[in-house]
């Protein structure tokens, strides 16, 4: 039986002590970080390379789930899978050979996914679907952390679980952007199985209190297990 897990985005993180910001993480009981990389070019923002996983990776024993929000993922996928990183996902927007990058970080011994902006339909990524680990739907339009779920989005959720019920592939439905106590309930019933935190959890008085609260929303029936 599938779990939500939830990924807190160090995006949200005082950098001033990314360090404490780990502690915080593992303390809460959260099996995975979300790093957000972002190029300034694929989306209007910067903010770190392959070094902060590198750095943090000697300091946490979670998965490492990195987000490359970069123009040619093809070509920073190597750094990242050098720095520890245990999944990679790529945008579908930024590579034209996804299927080659794909099986590149699998033959790495990483898992992969694929992430769709909300102006992107799930059709696009059907053809990579037997093939990932997990759809990273953006709940917003990516770039900065703290902004508000885009609704009309959510509607991808349900679409991936019928196409995986449907036997196309085994991968996990992430969410990333706009989630929180207000909007966790609806996606994790239509079907997301990962749900990328930045401001709710790093913003949250208690964040253990906050996954031991996700872990019992009620999820979408599946057929498939993890
Ligand atoms: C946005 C990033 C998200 C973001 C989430 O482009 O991909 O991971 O950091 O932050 P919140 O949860 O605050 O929307
Ligand atoms: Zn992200």
């Amino acid at each position: 039986m599938r779990t939500t897990v939830v990924a807190p985005s160090i995006l949200a993180a005082d950098f001033s002590n990314t360090g404490a910001a780990v502690a915080t993480v593992t303390a809460a009981g959260a099996p995975w970080i979300h790093f957000d990389v972002m190029d300034g070019r694929f989306v209007p923002n910067l903010t770190f390379g392959a070094k902060m996983v590198a750095d943090l990776r000697a300091a946490s024993k979670a998965f490492f789930d990195v987000h490359l929000m970069t123009i040619e993922p093809d070509s920073l996928a190597d750094a990242f899978i050098d720095a520890g990183a245990d999944a990679i996902t790529f945008h579908l927007e930024a590579c034209v050979h996804a299927h080659r990058l794909v099986e590149r970080i699998h033959a790495a011994g990483r898992k992969t996914g694929v992430s769709i902006v909300p102006s992107t339909p799930v059709w696009a990524v059907r053809e990579l679907l037997p093939f990932v680990d997990m759809v990273l739907v953006m709940t917003v339009n990516p770039g900065f952390g703290g902004q508000r779920l885009i609704r009309h989005t959510t509607r991808k959720i349900a679409e991936l679980h019928e196409l995986r019920e449907g036997g196309l592939g085994a991968y996990d439905i992430a969410v990333d952007g706009g989630i929180n106590t207000e909007t966790a309930a609806e996606v994790v019933a239509l079907g997301a199985d990962v749900l990328v935190m930045g401001s709710a959890f790093f913003q949250s008085a208690d964040p253990a209190a906050l996954l031991r609260w996700v872990a019992t929303l009620p999820r979408r029936g599946s057929s498939q297990t993890r």
